[in-house]
């Protein structure tokens, strides 16, 4: 059987609702799920929920109800997100199924065994909000930066994994494996990082400070820490230890925010899967965050912007096109009500809503409700297939380079040009004369709208997948699930029966 595409997002912490960052996080790799299965891919779309940890057994704790009923809710909340937001996955891994503690308990056991883990008394410096241990070095002017909360100086007994001896490997294969992290910026993060000697890493809890965890193999009074934990989920859902596990294997892409690159991602993970004997991910892809007003957007900073608010209100589609045409892959990006309501009235309503809005109305008053033929083609079509040109011929290349909010730029672009064009042409106009010549030309205008409105919806799919199925409903366009000959102008619709006029994007309704 070949090979898959493999992608996955960051499995989500079971310690408050979903935000923004989480929904970003889902349409952004939706959004590539979906364009490499118009490609051709076979994909396998991973996501999934983190919920072990000291956050979840206290607020379980506060709540005096079990930790798995705490994960539950929120489960059935994460995953309704990924529903309102037509997310494309096809498996979603939760941390305390038993497929996954088995997969765990096998590598910790593995590794174990080979030598690769020993156990440590570790006197040390403890953030209880990020269930870390801290060093003297991260301390900024003196105090440790709010994001640890308090810190408290513990003495433990532990298990710890041998990162050190696998550091010359890792800088290695990270300067020479330049395709590894995109962009390509962050590689120096990671090798700054190591840069100073690596630290074996902590992988155990002591039972009586952590009872919510998976527990090790060879010693019942732990459970193991967050990190090794929550990395395996990959390779967990890929089917490692079954025949399944080489045809997804090693994974494509793992899209995770670039707070999670280094250490876990790119330092941790990496040489876990060496230990193991597991081929590397082929690469990570890393997103920036959401901010508002210059702070992350999430629960520690109590700025929560729920997405789901605005799905419900303005349908998934318009929030998976403001969130990808805002975003610059790999950059942060400003959230604010207003430039999404700019954006849903400029882009949406306006130019793409008005734009099948008044096809429609046409092709029903003009031509019967149905696409004319194209019968001539004179300067106002040529510069419209010439704008199609290029715009056509980047769209590809464009998404292949997760430069979404360019591709959604140039398909705008080319929706106003469509835009202009019926100013020009001004099919109403065309239609008060009885000259045979202005008929030919208000056909054709008609015929060339609806020709350019199809092929500016391909490359919106994967974007907007709901909105683009309707509007090639409404003007008689086929569905497609493969891109090959999708972006070529023709005369596909000829003939093809338009919708009755539709209000794609309604103005939301004002508040009295
Ligand atoms: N559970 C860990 C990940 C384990 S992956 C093996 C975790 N969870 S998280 O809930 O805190 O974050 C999940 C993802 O959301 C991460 O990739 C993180 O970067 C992303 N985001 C969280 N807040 C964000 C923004 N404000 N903006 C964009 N994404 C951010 O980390």
């Amino acid at each position: 059987m070949s090979k898959k595409f493999y992608i996955t997002t960051a499995i989500d912490y079971a310690n408050g609702s979903p935000h923004l960052g989480h929904a970003y996080e889902k349409v952004l790799t939706d959004i590539v799920a979906r364009f490499r299965r118009l490609m051709g891919d076979e994909v396998k779309f991973l996501t999934g929920l983190d919920e072990h940890g000291q956050k979840v057994q206290m607020s379980a704790q506060k709540e005096g109800v079990a930790p798995i009923e705490v994960c539950d809710r929120l489960a059935t909340e994460f995953q309704g997100l990924c529903t309102a937001l037509h997310i494309s996955n096809d498996d979603y891994i939760r941390t305390t199924q038993d497929r996954h503690k088995a997969a765990v308990q096998d590598i910790l056991q593995k590794l174990y065994d080979k030598g690769e883990i020993y156990k440590a008394d570790y006197n040390g410096f403890y953030s209880v909000r990020q269930e870390q241990f801290v060093t003297e070095k991260e301390k900024v002017d003196g105090k440790w930066p709010e994001i640890y909360g308090d810190v408290v100086e513990v003495t433990e007994s532990n298990y710890f994994f041998k990162l050190a001896q696998y550091q010359d490997w890792l800088v290695d294969t990270i300067k020479t494996n330049e395709q590894m992290i995109y962009p390509r910026f962050r590689s120096a993060d990671v090798l700054q990082f190591l840069k100073e000697p690596l630290n074996d890493l902590c992988i155990s809890r002591p039972k009586e400070r952590l009872e919510w965890g998976i527990e090790l193999p060879f010693d019942s009074d732990f459970v193991t820490y967050v990190w090794f934990d929550a990395l395996t989920n990959y390779i967990t859902a890929a089917g490692y230890g079954t025949d399944e596990f080489e045809q997804h294997w090693p994974a494509d892409y793992h899209v995770i925010g670039k707070d999670i690159l280094v250490p876990p991602h790119a330092v941790y993970w990496p040489i876990m899967l060496k230990a193991l004997g597991i081929e590397l991910p082929k690469h990570f892809l890393v997103h920036g965050w959401w901010l508002s007003s210059g702070s992350k957007m999430s629960k520690s900073t109590g700025e929560v912007v729920n997405p789901l608010d605005l799905i419900d209100q303005f349908g998934a589609d318009a929030f998976r096109y403001f969130v990808t045409r805002e975003m610059n892959v790999g950059q942060d990006s400003e959230f604010s009500i207003e430039l999404f309501m700019s954006r849903y009235n400029s882009d949406l309503a306006n130019d793409l809503g008005n734009l099948v809005s008044r096809l429609l109305n046409m092709g029903g008053r003009y031509a019967e409700g149905k696409v004319p033929a194209a019968e001539i083609e004179d300067t106002p079509e040529k510069e419209l297939k010439a704008l199609w040109a290029t715009t056509g011929a980047e769209l590809i290349p464009l998404f292949e380079d997760f430069q979404f909010h360019k591709a959604l730029d140039r398909i705008f672009t080319f929706v106003s040009g469509i835009n202009r064009y019926a100013e020009t042409r001004a099919p109403w106009k065309l239609a008060k004369s009885e000259a045979a010549a202005d008929q030919a030309a208000l056909r054709t205008s008609l015929a060339t709208m609806a020709e350019a409105l199809r092929l500016a919806v391909v490359m919106l799919t994967p974007v907007m997948p709901e909105i683009s199925n309707k509007i090639r409903g409404l003007i008689g366009a086929d569905d497609f699930d493969r891109l090959e000959g999708q972006l070529e102008w023709g005369n596909t619709l000829e003939g093809k029966a338009l919708g009755e006029k539709a209000i794609l994007f309604p103005r939301p309704e004002r508040k009295a």
